[in-house]
């Protein structure tokens, strides 16, 4: 007996996306929609005619053997290892970062290193800022061993054949400054680089770092005039670190040892979410008091203003690059789940046309959907509250 016709679909691609998975397997008897080819490729799915091999059974290395057995002995809490399907990672063909300050320097440095890509395209409209900093990281690569070739420009058509682009081009806060504050100087910024990108790769994936975020986020997507999938704000991974970091100071516990989340807007109206919060796997309840909770969650929202008032010259560099290097492993496979990513919104949590922080599941070439998690009430409000700020600052400054 033959066996039994299923059609597979886009919903099919981009769930299987979603699981992590890189290739799908398509029987004779299969029949596979073209919207369903043509997603598979945008996503960076193979279709491979089967019937494939099975894998090898995994075995558990001795490591985590005894790991378990100690844990049954005695249940103290260990820190889960992030599940990625083995061989579900790739390698970007070109990575762009446009902008060669400490932003852009740091994203650089951190994507040479972990040999992210064929090629990282640097650019800075300085003269020769950005071909210097890609001669030095070239130089480190002698001892790194580092694939990944460095190219320096000052050229903005160089994004062309871009897989993905980080935009920290912009002017950083100094004290004193809220992020808002840097809308009409930065919306320049963000329209020249939006048209050349619009112009020469007009596939690529573009992450959005320029403050303040939401608003450059949205100004990105009406100057590309890309899907909504196409341009994510990082924000939330960076967030979420400094929550994660606060909680396990607070707690005295490492930061791996923490499992938390930020959404809503990258500003004052940020929502560190306490009700998913856990730390050893237990609510943070259970390790801090209310008011504890409470001045991480401060502590949070003002990280970056933290940095700002230290510094006296401009804005964090490190922490930031780190968050950004976390969209890109989710884009490319090397990291899978929900990772907090500001989006525009269609009905989301019950909010439309602003981009705010929300969970979403990526891939290649961006957004694969957003996970309405439940949140609590409170939580849900500051999420209304953080777009309806967003919706009216950039109405405020509209032109
Ligand atoms: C920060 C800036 C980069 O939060 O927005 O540090």
């Amino acid at each position: 007996m033959s066996p039994r016709k299923r059609v597979i679909g886009s919903e099919h691609i981009h769930d299987a996306r979603a699981r992590g998975m890189l290739v799908i397997e398509v029987l004779a008897n299969d029949i596979v929609t073209d919207q369903a080819r043509e997603t598979a490729k945008r996503v960076g799915i193979k279709l491979q005619s089967g019937p494939l091999e099975k894998p090898t059974p995994i075995r558990i290395d001795g490591t985590t053997n005894v790991q378990r057995g100690l844990y049954r002995r005695s249940p103290h809490w260990m820190a889960p290892r992030r599940r990625v399907e083995p061989g579900s990672s790739r390698r970007l063909g070109k990575l762009t970062l446009i902008g060669g300050g400490g932003g852009g320097v740091n994203i650089a440095h951190l994507g040479v290193n972990g040999d992210l890509a064929e090629q990282i395209m640097l650019i800075d409209i300085v003269d020769n800022l950005a071909e210097s900093i890609a001669l030095d990281l070239n130089h480190a690569r002698g001892i790194s061993r580092s694939q990944t070739r460095v190219v320096g420009s000052s050229d903005l058509a160089r994004v062309t054949g871009s897989d993905v682009i980080v935009v920290s081009a912009g002017r950083p806060r100094t004290p004193g400054m809220s992020r808002a504050d840097l809308i009409s100087v930065n919306r320049r910024v963000i329209r020249t680089i939006g048209n050349s990108i619009k112009l020469h790769a007009p596939n690529a994936t573009v992450i959005v770092v320029t403050n303040p975020l939401d608003e450059m986020t949205v100004e990105m997507l009406n100057t590309t005039g890309f899907a909504r999938g196409q341009v994510l704000g990082m924000a939330g991974t960076l967030d979420g670190s400094r929550f994660r970091y606060a909680l396990a100071r607070a707690a005295n516990v490492l930061p791996q040892d923490v499992e938390a989340i930020t959404l809503g807007s990258h500003g004052d109206e940020m929502t560190p979410i306490v009700s998913k919060a856990r730390i050893k796997g237990q609510s943070v309840e259970r390790f801090l008091s209310v008011e504890e909770v409470q001045r991480c969650v401060q502590d949070t929202i003002t990280g970056g203003a933290q940095v700002v008032s230290l510094k006296k010259t401009g804005s964090a560099v490190i922490a930031p690059a780190h968050a950004v290097i976390e969209v890109i492993d989710h884009i490319r496979g090397a990291k899978s789940g929900s990772v907090p990513i500001s989006v525009m919104l269609n009905g989301e949590f019950g909010i439309s046309d602003v981009v705010l922080g929300v969970p979403c599941q990526l891939g290649m070439g961006g957004l694969l959907k957003v996970d309405e998690i439940t949140l609590s009430d409170d939580e849900l409000v500051s999420l209304r509250i953080a777009a309806d700020a967003i919706k009216h600052r950039l109405s405020n400054q509209s032109h």
